[in-house]
């Protein structure tokens, strides 16, 4: 997976910092005194968490950082399947896998370009591309499980109202989501938290409304963006194919900002090149266009 995107800038300063994860990496000799100072003088210069910190230093591994974390929050190591989540998610289960190698470097490229730019003003990202199969509901996954190992407070919702996919590669019930919560028949606690995974929460879509892009384009959907951001550092938005359905439009303006998707082989230039401009045009700033390898 390879982002082509340019503009690296600076980076923002970012978030609260440090927390227990430096004294159980010290304590299990992952860092000694020295590489601690150099990770907080790091973490203190550009407001990084401690643990991305440290991994940009080479001085743990994401191994040792996710170990870490599941020993803060006493968690299980996991494995595919022990919890009815989707071995898809590489990310959770497959630490050395090429592929999570590559979802991570995108988490880099999103770091720097989208999460730790000044002119970012929510930290809502819509994943978008033109046709059906073309890896969303993965990279979206993926991504969102990337950043809560981060430290992050994540918050995956599935805003493809036409062929929602998260609840089953998260296992979890699909009966209330965002659906409900922009029908104003649920509230935001329609969010749930997921077994196994800490800093991480999913609001499935929920039952399929005969209306998707109407429910869409309605103002709840900032609304419910703005009242999340209250409790989330980040939120990840899985959405319908860009070029079939005008939902993905709906939701990457109210977003702010997008990723777009071109699967190799498989996705034309043409598509791609469309569905940047259509949100260009409606007011959505386009992180980058990922080009998705599989
Ligand atoms: N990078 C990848 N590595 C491995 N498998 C992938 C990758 N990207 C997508 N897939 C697989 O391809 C299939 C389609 O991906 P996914 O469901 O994420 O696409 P989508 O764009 O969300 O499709 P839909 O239009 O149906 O919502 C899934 O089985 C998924 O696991
Ligand atoms: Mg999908």
């Amino acid at each position: 997976m390879t982002t082509i995107d340019s503009n690296v800038t600076q980076i923002e300063h970012h978030g609260p910092s440090p927390d227990s994860i430096g004294a159980i990496l010290v304590a299990a000799g992952k860092l000694n005194p020295r590489d601690t100072a150099r990770v907080m003088e790091l973490q203190q210069r550009e407001g990084w968490r401690f643990g991305e910190a440290a991994l940009r230093l080479k001085l743990i591994n994401e191994r040792d950082l996710v170990s870490a974390l599941n020993k803060q929050y006493d968690l299980p190591e996991l494995l595919p399947d022990n919890d009815g989540a989707s071995a898809e998610l590489v990310t959770a289960y497959q630490q050395f896998h090429p592929r999570t190698e590559e979802l991570r470097a995108l988490r880099t490229q999103l770091l720097i370009r989208w999460f730790k730019r000044p002119e970012t003003h929510q930290h809502v990202l819509a994943i978008v591309s033109p046709n059906g199969g073309e890896g969303r509901s993965y990279v979206a996954a993926n991504l969102a499980v990337l950043f809560s190992q981060l430290g992050e407070r994540t918050l995956l919702i599935d805003a493809d109202l036409r062929n929602p996919r998260q609840h089953r590669i998260f296992n979890v019930p699909d009966r209330i989501g965002l659906a409900a919560v922009l029908a104003g028949r649920a509230g935001l606690d329609a969010a749930v938290a997921i077994p196994g995974f800490h800093n991480l929460m999913l609001l499935p879509a929920g039952a399929p409304p005969p209306n998707p892009l109407e429910l869409l384009s309605r103002p709840a959907l900032p609304t419910v963006f703005t009242s999340y951001l209250d409790d989330f550092d980040v939120i990840l938005v899985d959405t319908a194919p860009a070029l079939r359905y005008s939902d993905a439009q709906a939701v990457g303006f109210r977003a702010g900002s997008a990723v777009v998707l071109a699967r190799k082989d498989q996705t034309r230039l043409a598509d791609t090149h469309r569905v940047v401009r259509d949100l260009g045009n409606s007011g959505t700033r386009v992180v980058g266009t990922v080009i998705n390898n599989c």
